[in-house]
């Protein structure tokens, strides 16, 4: 299955990517994580050392333009993940992670050509049936409309219990069904108690359909630079539920 994590600057994107990878693989599925995130953070959560080393994924396009001219259109073979270059991602386990971009400076650049990679690669991947992959997003909306993602089997939509959260989740939502993506599903993240999931409820009209707590856990192991997946028992079970949800709406 492929699933996007996206949502509001700081919602939670990647704390919950991570522990849907960790909870995956723990599963004994082979994962490709890949962190489509221009500031990447998603190494550091999964505990990934070194990760700077990884070449981004938009270098890729060099040898994807070569491998077209050589034997046809790469697109057209449907590569499987084993035939991705090792020197693209690192590995730990069954966890493979990938960046899709260089870390860009303050307002330079632009991240059409990277994305334009990312959607070849969502769009072409051929999974076997023990894999996933699980993309941890850019923040916000802005490049929902390159329609990166279109191919993905759930868009996840993390949301926190105030209206900022909630007003870019809306807007997702409507990006989402303009891409036609089968499977739009809000997570909610940071949550206190049942008050705010009527708050939220009654902004979105739906109950999320996965709920993680505020967690002391994984703020503190953050705080210490700590792979968060390890912190929290209670996040890692509500990461096992939202799959199981997932599994069974695919
Ligand atoms: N359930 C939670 N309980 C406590 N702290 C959390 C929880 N979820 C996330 N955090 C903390 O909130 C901060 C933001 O989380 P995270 O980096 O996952 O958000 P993000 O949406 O990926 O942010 P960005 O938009 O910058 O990529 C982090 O310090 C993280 O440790
Ligand atoms: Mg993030």
């Amino acid at each position: 299955m492929k699933v996007a994590v996206s949502g509001k600057g700081g919602v939670g994107k990647t704390t919950i990517a991570a522990f849907l990878i960790k909870v995956l693989a723990d599963r004994g599925r082979q994962v490709l994580a890949i962190d489509a995130d221009p500031s990447p953070h998603l190494a550091m959560a999964l505990g990934f050392q070194q990760a700077e080393r990884i070449r981004p994924i938009v270098e890729m396009r060099d040898l994807i333009q070569e491998r077209s001219e050589r034997c046809g259109s790469f697109y057209r073979l449907n590569p499987k993940v084993s035939d991705l270059p090792g020197r693209f991602m690192v590995q730990k386990g069954n966890i493979k992670l990938m960046v899709l971009g260089a870390i860009q400076q303050g307002g330079a650049g632009c991240a059409c050509a990277d994305n334009a990679v990312l959607r070849a690669l969502l769009n072409t991947l051929l999974l076997s049936p023990n894999e996933d992959i699980v993309l941890d997003m850019e923040a916000g909306v802005e490049h929902l409309g390159r329609g990166t993602i279109a191919s993905v089997d759930h868009l996840l939509i993390v949301i926190q219990p105030y209206r900022g959260s909630l007003e870019t989740a809306a807007k997702i939502q409507t990006l989402g069904r303009d891409l036609k993506i089968d499977h739009l599903e809000i997570v909610a993240n940071q949550v206190q108690g049942p008050k705010d999931l009527d708050y939220i409820e009654g902004y979105l009209g739906e109950r999320p359909i996965g709920v993680f707590f505020a967690s002391d856990e994984v703020r503190e192991a953050e705080r210490s630079g700590m792979p968060v997946y390890d912190s929290s028992p209670g996040l890692r079970s509500s990461a096992q539920d939202l799959l199981s949800l997932l599994e069974q709406t695919k």
